[in-house]
């Protein structure tokens, strides 16, 4: 009988534990290597680190700054819906590319939100939260060799199908000097040549910038002289603070030459819920939905009615707005008077700040990633760090505090925490 596993020996470089199969791994994902390696991935590292500080300092409350996601259900209206909907027989089928209410549903949003009139037939499908739309609309461009131009830092989604395609990505830092921009000027002609897709994300993740209608502007211009298609992921556009949010569809042209990634779960806290959608251009709408429909069967009607009751209440979002704003200004106080250098960020949940170099006592730290590990491990403070484009931390106010009384003793735990470490960051 032949063994399951491979013979020592029979493959160079596979051992005995292999399965047989362990040669047939795609390149994509690592080929025979795959599973092997020692890397650990910067989420799992803070993950570890979080357990650690939790088994060895359980005294110390931690303090979990590191959570990118919404930390209460979806409002009660939208679950009374769900609830409803999920006992309707009507409702238990496969949805293939969405029920039309549901795009009915965004078309009305769209329109009282950005004055943005869409034809929900053809310039809208739903997707499985933003992030299978973001993994899907490569498939619809990317042919090896091509390039997606994305931001750094950011959601790699695309970047990653990009490449499973056999494309490369060009990474468009976003820097401090440039106001968390991409400077699209920098980008060298050969790559414009080769670019099929622009890949952005305002209000941003993780630096908490938002777009202005002249940097949208800027990028139609870009779009229509390199002959490249723009993906704008507005996951968090409801999370947009100050002015009103904004649509890359608002500035003219942007529907000529690309798409806007929605998401219910940011807005609504419908995280787990798992629906989004894309809008814009009726061809690459229609594109995806191809892609799409040969991917998944839908999102679950049910779910799809239930996100319709969201869509429709125009004060859901502005509660979820009014939440993360009063929690980032608290947030915003106490890490100025701990020495960071921060602001109020435009949108989204995060805070992104100058990572200290090291502390009064005389340590060092080489960049955001040692920073970040020493005030978890040390300190139970919890943040993400960022190196791509400089050293910085990210710092979420989605902590879970029932009420503004427990938000406030966090906030005071923190800042006391912060000053006895003596953070320094010249
Ligand atoms: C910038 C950005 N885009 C997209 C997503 C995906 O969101 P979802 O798939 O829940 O719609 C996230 C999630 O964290 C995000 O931060």
């Amino acid at each position: 009988m032949t063994s399951i596993f491979c013979q020592r020996g029979e493959r160079p470089g596979l051992n005995m534990s292999d399965p047989y199969f362990q040669q047939l791994f795609a390149a994509r994902i690592g080929g025979p290597q795959y599973g092997k390696g020692t890397e650990i991935y910067k989420f799992e590292k803070i993950k570890r680190a979080k357990r650690k500080a939790l088994a060895e300092h359980p005294e110390r409350n931690l303090l979990d700054f590191g959570i990118g996601e919404n930390d209460e259900m979806a409002p009660e209206p939208i679950r009374r819906a769900m609830a409803d909907e999920i006992n309707r027989p009507e409702n238990r089928g496969y949805a293939d590319n969405g029920i039309p209410a549901f795009r009915e549903a965004v078309a009305r949003f769209m329109a009282r939100e950005f004055d943005v009139r869409l034809d929900p037939a053809t310039e809208i499908n739903h997707a499985i939260g933003s992030k299978p739309a973001l993994a899907m609309l490569p498939a619809c461009f990317i042919n090896p060799g091509d390039v997606t131009l994305m931001t750094v830092p950011g959601y790699p989604v695309a970047g990653t199908h990009t490449k499973y395609y056999g494309g490369d990505v060009y990474r468009l830092p976003l820097l401090a000097a440039n106001d968390f921009f991409p400077d699209l000027e920098s980008i060298p002609a050969e790559i414009r040549r080769r670019a099929k897709l622009l890949v952005l994300n305002y209000p941003n993740s993780p630096t908490g910038k938002v777009a202005t209608r002249e940097f949208y502007e800027r990028v139609v211009r870009f779009a229509r002289e390199n002959d490249v298609v723009v993906i704008q992921d507005a996951a968090h556009v409801m999370l947009s603070y100050g002015e009103k949010p904004l649509s890359f569809l608002q500035v003219p042209g942007a529907r000529e030459v690309g798409v806007e990634v929605h998401s219910l779960s940011k807005g609504w806290h419908m995280i787990g819920w798992r629906l989004g959608w894309v809008c814009g251009h009726e061809r690459i709408v229609r594109a995806l939905a191809d892609v799409k429909d040969n991917s998944d069967s839908g999102q679950f009607i049910a779910i799809q009615k239930a996100a319709i009751r969201a869509l429709d209440d125009a004060a859901i979002p502005v509660q979820t707005r009014a939440k993360y704003h009063r929690r980032l200004k608290k947030l915003v106080e106490v890490l100025s008077r701990s020495g960071f250098d921060c602001g109020m960020p435009g949108g989204t949940y995060f805070l992104y700040v100058p990572s200290p170099k090291g502390t009064a006592g005389g340590l060092a730290f080489q960049n955001a990633e040692a920073a970040s590990q020493h005030l978890i491990t040390e300190h139970s403070i919890c943040t993400v760090p960022w190196d791509d484009a400089g050293s910085f931390l990210r710092l979420s106010a989605t902590y879970e505090a029932a009420d503004e009384a427990a938000e406030n003793a966090l906030m005071a735990e923190t800042e006391s925490r912060l000053k006895q470490i003596g953070l320094v960051f010249g």
